[in-house]
């Protein structure tokens, strides 16, 4: 089902038989919202949110490519979250994903003006699917089109929505080694059995475990993020301080969320002439004590 926004954004509306659904918008490839069957909305979206592109919006799932963060020439985060995206109609089979799911695939291919800032043709085709069980997947297709080689960081900017921040923690990141953006990327080495939060947390934990969970106590559920292909985490609080900087998110909503991301960040994917990367996320929530 293809609807419009406010601002004339297509977005894709996918549903499965029991109730479940997702909105992908065409700008930015970005899923806004993802519903379990009795419709309860999974996803963070900041209600400061400003829907008009280019900049990406508050919540959901934006996707950071070529460039994670600042690391980099480009923007923060790169431009693929800034552009518009079209439905690809033709898109090259994908084994991994089941054709019975609801789905949708997009395509971004870069403008000229996004050849001048990064000179590297690609074709990144997303695919977005919503299983019978209401598992959300999204598979990242980047292809090199160019004669020379290219590399890009990576990420799923994924917003949990959360009853409270201090009712969650995070599992599977314990023993693996962390730059910590807030202390000039210094690495330190994660030592607890699972994260909590109590300030302001801008981390990308080095190739993590495949499998990670985000417990929230208070609603009593549990967030399991698989991914393949990506190697590391990234997990973000702003906390109250930088939560007021921001203009599109409320002063008290870093309580309602948190994003822990399926990444690469630490080593660059590098890509030759026609070859192509997978990275793929698969999302679920399970009832948890
Ligand atoms: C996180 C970064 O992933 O994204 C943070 O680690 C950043 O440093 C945050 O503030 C949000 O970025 P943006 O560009 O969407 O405001």
């Amino acid at each position: 089902e293809v609807t419009k926004d406010k601002n004339g954004i297509q977005q894709v509306v996918l549903r499965n038989h029991r109730g479940a659904s997702a909105r992908v918008s065409l700008h930015g490839g970005q899923v806004l919202s993802w519903k379990t069957e009795r419709g309860e909305e999974l996803l963070f979206t900041s209600s400061k949110a400003i829907f008009s592109p280019p900049k990406a919006v508050r919540g959901g799932i934006p996707i950071c490519f070529p460039q994670f963060g600042q690391r980099g020439s480009l923007e923060q985060h790169g431009f693929a979250r800034n552009k518009m995206w079209v439905i690809d109609q033709n898109p090259p089979p994908l084994p991994s994903d089941s054709n019975s799911n609801a789905h949708i695939d997009l395509l971004l291919k870069p403008s000229e003006d996004d050849l001048k800032l990064w000179p590297h043709s690609f074709e990144f085709r997303l695919r977005v699917s919503l299983a019978v069980d209401g598992y959300l997947t999204m598979i990242s297709r980047i292809r090199n089109v160019n004669s020379k080689h290219f590399s890009f960081s990576f990420a799923y900017h994924t917003y949990f929505s959360i009853s409270d921040i201090s009712e969650v923690r995070v599992e599977g990141l314990e023993t693996h080694d962390y730059l910590d953006n807030l202390c000039q990327k210094e690495r330190f080495t994660e030592q607890g059995d699972a994260l909590t939060f109590e300030s302001e947390v801008d981390r990308v934990y080095l190739d993590s475990s495949n499998i990670i969970a985000v417990l929230d106590h208070e609603k009593k559920r549990t967030f399991v993020i698989r991914k393949e292909g990506l190697a590391d985490v990234v997990v973000w609080n702003p906390w109250e301080k930088k939560s007021k900087s921001m203009v599109d998110l409320g002063d008290e909503e870093y309580k309602q969320m948190v994003c822990v991301d399926a990444a690469a960040v630490e080593k660059p994917i590098t890509l030759k002439p026609g070859e192509e990367w997978t990275g793929r996320l698969e999302l679920s929530v399970v009832p948890s004590t």
